[in-house]
């Protein structure tokens, strides 16, 4: 474990760019080059899978992204699917995202939101997730309202417990959906089902959880097929198990439908994924703080405090400087420890990794884009669904 935090404060340590010197701190600063680092990685691995799909099977969650940037530099790699909530929508359209798949459980104001894209977008491919009858009604009536058809995907409960309904539930809806009555103004596309609760280290037990989570969404599947309902589409899986959960549905199970996986974080990665999945991506969005106070021999401040980053999976965990840990944190000050002999400078720059990149990159307006010679990119990039 010490080589490996040893090997990651390195990796940091390497991305103060000298066109990062005389920058204003605090600020997010992404890194062209370990963006598209990312984007490679990610095609050897669903290659690896599925040989000669290349990004095919990609459907990237865009709540990690939240911007145009993003979206524009996958469209030009080839990405032409995307995953959202409804937060992310509006700006993927904007960035010209053609094939949109809402994952949210709507109600009746957002599902009405939604049929107002889809009436002002006709040529876009916008689809919703419906989680169960009432949702299904909501959505429908939105459609109706609009004049629009409105493609949807049943959320199917395969171990996470937050959203969608049990397997054995849906092809009783599909059915309802398929016989239209109160569900008009709906076409059933396909299942969608994330193993949200896939988070081991292990990566035979993330391979376990995936195989139990995809048996589930395929034993759905089959009652839908035995119903004769054609399922067109599965969407499935974050960054922890989108590898074991196409291997499943494409090679085990050899289902027919197409398959999407749709992590998000893996675009950008943060140290807690990089602890699960160490090397797996590159961590391409790092903070950039001083240290704008030095309390005690021990104790230096850092001018960036929780307000820059999300701190709902714990304080700040690798630094580009050895042997920081976190002290104390508050809203404008992160204060860290070191050995005494060790101070940093005042003004010394610090780059942080994001412990969850997704909650902290909504936390800032635009970021400082590095490209591949190490200068900025300037204008700063912005971050169009922020603060959602
Ligand atoms: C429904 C859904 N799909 C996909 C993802 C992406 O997962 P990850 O962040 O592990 O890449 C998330 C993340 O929260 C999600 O909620």
């Amino acid at each position: 474990v010490k080589t490996e935090d040893q090997k990651l404060h390195l990796d940091l340590e390497r991305c103060l760019a000298p066109a990062l010197e005389d920058l204003p701190t605090p600020r997010l600063v992404v890194y062209r080059r370990r963006v598209e680092e990312n984007i490679r990685r990610m095609r050897s691995y669903l290659e690896a899978v599925a040989p000669g799909s290349g990004l095919g099977h990609l459907r990237p969650h865009a709540k990690t992204h939240k911007c145009r940037w993003a979206t524009e530099l996958l469209a030009a790699s080839g990405v032409s699917k995307h995953k959202c909530t409804p937060n992310e929508l509006d700006m993927l359209l904007e960035a010209g995202a053609r094939d949109v798949f809402v994952a949210y459980p709507l109600l009746l104001p957002q599902a009405r939101r939604l049929a107002e894209r889809v009436a002002r977008f006709p040529e876009a491919r916008i689809a919703a997730q419906v989680g169960g009858e009432e949702h299904a009604r909501m959505l429908a009536r939105a459609a109706r309202e609009q004049g629009v058809e409105i493609d949807c995907y049943l959320d199917l409960d395969v171990g996470s417990g937050r959203t969608g309904m049990p397997p054995a539930s849906a092809p009783e809806l599909a059915r309802a959906i398929r016989d239209a009555g109160l569900f008009e103004g709906l076409r059933l596309r396909g299942l969608h089902a994330y193993d949200g609760h896939n988070h081991s280290p292990d990566p035979g037990e993330r391979a376990a959880c995936a195989r139990e989570a995809m048996a589930a969404l395929v034993a759905g599947l089959r009652a839908l097929e035995r119903a004769g309902i054609p399922v067109e589409r599965l969407i499935v899986a974050g960054s922890p198990g989108f590898e074991p959960c196409l291997e499943e549905l494409v090679v085990r199970h050899g289902v027919e439908a197409e398959v999407d996986v749709s992590p998000g974080t893996w675009i950008f990665w943060d140290s807690g994924y990089e602890r699960l999945m160490p090397a797996k991506f590159e961590m391409a969005a790092l903070l950039l703080a001083r240290v704008m106070d030095r309390p005690r021999g021990d104790l230096s401040t850092l001018d960036m405090g929780y307000k820059r980053w999300a701190i709902d999976q714990g304080p700040l965990e690798l630094f580009s400087r050895r042997g920081l840990t976190v002290a104390k944190t508050s809203e404008e000050h992160t204060v860290i420890r070191h050995e005494p002999d060790d101070r940093p400078a005042l003004g010394a720059p610090i780059l942080a990794a994001p412990r969850h990149v997704c909650p902290t990159v909504n936390l800032w307006e635009s970021f400082t884009l590095v490209g591949r010679d190490g200068a900025i990119e300037w204008p700063a990039v912005p971050i169009e669904a922020r603060n959602r």
